[in-house]
């Protein structure tokens, strides 16, 4: 592939070094190629729901939870949201990842994104306003369910996340293992290593059901392309305003299954 086939033509080439995707004579930097070729691969996906809420050129929110050094958002500001009504706000907890993200958004004169020092979870009273489009990308652990619940009491039209390791439920299988070890389907998470990948499993599960529950209905992928990260199951939901008492009820079911009722608010609240 040829450089600048790479880079669309819309694309800010100061950013793009800014970002270290280019090199300071314009060149693509190989080490960045992969990072550029994943974000365009979630743009695939998150193009026509952009598309959708800026229909007849209305204003529009997205709130990029968990954003490091804010590439996503960046990204998506310039691919797009830069030729609309939009606008994008990145929470992050690193006070010196969000001074960065803010100084080069002012450089580049990128006026409708802003970034927020803050927990994900204490995020909700810093942002009064209606939210249209979530996202959380490898969000650490609980920062993910953090930011589903963001968006629910949010009522986001649409939430898109792409978890990363979750460890609490992992947890909670080892604490509770003695009262399960006497069913079959235990030997699920019986082991460590087990216990580990059943928890991740089993949390994007509960997410997943957590979300239809509360009026979205919810698409599953993996970020294919994406060979480079182990973490890649990709969560769109979109709401619907159908609560699904169904998914609820499963909560409740798979939790008394695993001994997990501890969570029960975390999944049902
Ligand atoms: C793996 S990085 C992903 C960054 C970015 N989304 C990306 O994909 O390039 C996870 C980021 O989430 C931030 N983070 C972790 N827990 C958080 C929390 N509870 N609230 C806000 N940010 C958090 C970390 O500081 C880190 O910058």
């Amino acid at each position: 592939m040829k450089p600048f086939e790479e880079i669309k033509p819309q694309q800010s080439l100061e950013l793009l070094k800014e970002l270290h995707i280019l090199t300071r004579d314009g060149k693509i930097n190989q080490d960045s190629r992969r990072k550029l070729k994943q974000v365009y691969h979630l743009y695939q996906f998150i193009e026509s729901i952009l598309t959708e809420v800026s229909g007849d050129d209305l204003p529009f929110h997205l709130v990029d939870h968990g954003s490091g050094k804010s590439y996503l958002g960046f990204i998506l500001y310039d691919l797009y949201i830069k030729l609309t009504k939009g606008r994008v706000t990145s929470i992050e907890i690193n006070e010196k990842l969000v001074r960065q993200a803010e100084a080069l958004a002012k450089k580049l004169g990128f006026d409708e994104m802003k970034f927020v020092q803050s927990d994900v979870a204490k995020s909700l009273e810093l942002i009064p306003e209606d939210i249209d489009i979530v996202t959380a990308l490898h969000a650490c652990d609980i920062a993910t369910d953090d930011a589903i619940r963001f968006g629910i009491q949010k009522k986001a039209q649409w939430i898109i996340v792409i978890p990363c390791c979750q460890a609490e439920i992992a947890r909670c299988l080892k604490k509770q293992k003695t009262k399960t070890l006497h069913k079959p389907l235990s030997e699920l998470w019986r082991h460590p290593l087990h216990t580990r990948e059943m928890g991740s499993h089993l949390t994007n599960v509960l997410r997943c059901l957590q979300l239809e529950s509360q009026g979205y209905q919810v698409t599953v992928t993996e970020l294919v392309g994406w060979e480079h990260s182990m973490k890649n199951e990709l969560i769109i939901a979109k709401f619907i305003g159908q609560k699904n008492n169904k998914s609820k009820s499963r909560i409740e079911k798979i939790l008394d299954e695993f001994q997990l009722q501890e969570l029960q608010s975390k999944f049902l609240g």
